[in-house]
């Protein structure tokens, strides 16, 4: 065991920043784990969000010094930043709104228009690794172009991987290209880091097909 210290950033406007110092077994112990410990053991007013606690929820996402990350699958390192996603309106502490989510999805339609059901459903690689998104919000945090208060004119990274996973799906006939330009995909700045936990190629997959087809 070491003794190490985690700094997390809380308050509506993160100005508070606490020092909590544990004892934990390094390279084993995940971000998520110590926020337990420190939920459980020193404050139980911090505020965080989990669930399956391996990788498969989603919902436990918030930003080490700065950076995306999920908490589960983040190895703890002493002196880390733990703070909430950002770009996103905060509930409390390291938990985030997640709302918005299914409202957009229904609001902007981003559901099958028409399938054809008389096409076999043999699934391509592609609509597979899109089917991986869990909905962590990562991707909106790490996109510098993402803004939660103007999602009407750059819906973001993730509702564009929710358009990519309507285009590819099996038994989809339907050009979602006008509903790609609906959600502001031109003003992508096509950035380096796209981040991904999950390992989505969000550029590659969610991104570049439509805006190829929109610059012909
Ligand atoms: S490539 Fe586009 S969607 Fe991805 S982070 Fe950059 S601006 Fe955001
Ligand atoms: S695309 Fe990746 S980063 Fe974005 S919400 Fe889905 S799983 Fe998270
Ligand atoms: S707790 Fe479910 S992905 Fe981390």
């Amino acid at each position: 065991m070491s003794e190490i210290s985690i700094y997390v950033k809380r308050g509506a406007n993160l100005q508070t920043t606490e020092k909590f110092t544990l004892d934990l077994s390094l390279g084993d112990s995940t971000v998520l784990e110590a926020l337990q410990i420190i939920q459980e053991e020193f404050d139980d007013t911090l505020a965080i969000r989990y669930g399956c606690r391996f990788k498969q929820c989603g919902l436990c996402a918030v930003t080490v010094n700065g950076n995306p990350r999920m908490g589960c699958m983040t190895k703890v390192k002493d002196g880390m930043v733990v703070g909430p996603l950002e770009h996103l309106p905060i509930q409390k502490d390291l938990v985030v709104e997640r709302r918005f989510i299914t409202e957009n999805i229904k609001n902007k339609k981003l559901f099958p228009q028409t399938l054809n059901h008389s096409i076999n459903p043999v699934t391509t690689k592609e609509f597979d690794i899109l089917s991986k998104c869990t909905d962590c919000q990562s991707c909106l945090s790490g996109c510098p172009e993402y803004h939660f208060e103007k999602m009407d004119s750059f819906a973001g990274p993730l509702f564009f991987v929710k358009l990519a996973q309507l285009q590819n799906h099996p038994q989809n006939e339907h050009n979602y290209l006008e509903k790609a330009k609906e959600l502001g995909m031109e003003m992508c700045k096509g950035c380096a880091g796209c981040p991904c936990p999950y390992g989505i190629p969000i550029k590659k997959l969610a991104i570049n097909p439509f805006l190829n087809e929109l610059n012909q």
